[in-house]
């Protein structure tokens, strides 16, 4: 029993000594995005790196179905451009002065639709260590073929409508003909 309590301490500190006290949290857990427009990721952390932000280090990734490629790496003060995947490749901008006051903002731009996914960011200082996640969603931008696809077939449809109204209307005109047409003779026959 001593054992078991003994382990489950030792694992608590264990967690508690690799993680630290630092929180990392996203301001938003879903951004969405059009094709070729920017967005900007945001990671806050505290406590702020006060002094010096060659402490903090930072790996933030775009995790699919299909693999992880590095969105961002942050190291000794600066930024490791060739971690970087290709994929992302001089489309992210970073403010270094915004990470002094704990806060990451990454904007990617140019997007496109295989940015969608999942985005992790790790951050570490002497603090501790802690990571959060936020997705995106990018669609792609509307096509203006398919758009006037859709839009064309409206006149034909205003036409069928329109010569479906004059055969109701021709129906209903004989309706009313072949009914009246007893009264008709009545009165002619007078
Ligand atoms: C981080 O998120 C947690 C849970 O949503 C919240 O309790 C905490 O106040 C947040 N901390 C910061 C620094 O935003
Ligand atoms: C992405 O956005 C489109 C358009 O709003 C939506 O139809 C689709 O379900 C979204 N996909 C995910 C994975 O959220
Ligand atoms: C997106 O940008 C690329 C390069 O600037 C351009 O060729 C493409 O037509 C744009 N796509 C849309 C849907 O605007």
């Amino acid at each position: 029993m001593m054992k078991m309590i003994f382990r489950i301490l030792l694992l608590i500190s264990f967690i508690s000594c690799v993680s630290g006290s630092l929180v990392v949290n996203v301001t938003q857990t879903h951004y969405q995005a059009e094709q070729n427009h920017s967005i900007t990721l945001e990671w806050t952390f505290t406590p702020k790196p006060d002094t010096s932000i060659t402490s903090v280090y930072i790996i933030c990734q775009l995790v699919t179905d299909l693999r992880a490629s590095v969105l961002f790496h942050h190291h000794e003060g600066v930024e490791v451009s060739e971690s970087q995947d290709q994929q992302f490749s001089g489309r992210v901008h970073f403010d270094r002065d915004e990470l002094r006051e704990g806060r990451l903002r990454l904007q990617v731009s140019r997007l496109r639709t295989d940015d969608s996914g999942r985005y992790d960011c790790t951050i570490r200082t002497p603090d501790g260590w802690n990571m959060d996640v936020c997705r995106l969603n990018v669609t792609a931008a509307v096509d203006q073929h398919r758009a006037q696809m859709t839009v064309s077939p409206e006149p034909e449809n205003v036409r069928r409508t329109g010569l479906y109204a004059a055969l109701m209307l021709t129906a209903a005109l004989l309706f009313v003909c072949v009914l009246l047409l007893p009264f008709f003779r009545f009165v002619l026959k007078k």
